[in-house]
């Protein structure tokens, strides 16, 4: 299993994040480390996000991927600036297959049968399960993730401190992507201490869970 993998597994929770301010990304960064979460996705949703990822991308200390990732473009754009793995909302066949020939990490979105086997079809086993609670949350992923053995989900949208236990009690759910540790209204107003106790909750709850389902 490679490095990014087993990290992410240990962790179980991506705090995904939307900076408006590139240099907010260190106090962020700061804040996910010292929570216990060293670890975050920043969605390219605003004009700093690349810089943010690359003011990160020199650091040992926390794993730093980018979000929202639609274009080929994007993808150049996010791993030039240092990005390690790369995430998309939905299953692009152009750019999952440019990430397969570059070797770039890439957990693309799915929430249909359909589009898992598109992407098993290009090789890929770890997928973002998007959007998670409006699909049907946890119910509904245990229900199309029945056929195929070999495949891990990363469930996002709509996850909470309040559901997040439960997706992790799922032993096909690689780990957790949200906002609500470090949403964007946090981060703008500089409220790090409700991030470092929105850090400390998830990796409490994340230690604290083991693999029922
Ligand atoms: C997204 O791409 O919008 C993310 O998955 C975040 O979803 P959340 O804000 O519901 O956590």
């Amino acid at each position: 299993m490679t490095q990014i993998i087993s990290q992410l597994k240990t962790l179980r929770v991506i705090p995904v994040a939307v900076v408006e301010r590139a240099e907010d990304a260190i106090p962020l960064a700061d804040t996910l480390v010292k929570g216990g979460l060293p670890c975050v996705e920043i969605m390219l949703r605003r004009p700093a996000a690349v810089e943010a990822i690359r003011m990160l991308s020199h650091r040992s200390d926390i794993l730093v991927g980018a979000g929202t990732v639609l274009t080929i473009e994007q993808v150049d754009a996010a791993m030039e600036a240092g990005a390690r793995f790369v995430v998309s909302p939905g299953f692009n066949p152009k750019v999952a297959d440019y990430c397969i020939r570059n070797r770039i990490f890439h957990f693309p979105g799915v929430c249909t049968p359909t589009e898992i086997e598109a992407a098993l079809d290009l090789g890929l086993h770890i997928f973002k399960f998007f959007p998670a609670e409006a699909c049907g949350g946890l119910d509904y992923l245990v229900a199309i993730s029945g056929p195929y053995n070999d495949v891990e989900y990363i469930p996002t949208g709509g996850i909470n401190a309040g559901n997040l236990a439960r997706y992790l009690q799922f032993s096909k759910v690689l780990a957790c992507g949200g906002t609500w540790i470090a949403g964007e209204a946090l981060i703008r107003s500089g409220r790090f201490e409700d991030i470092l106790s929105n850090t400390r909750q998830a990796a409490a709850i994340a230690r604290n869970c083991s693999q029922a389902i």
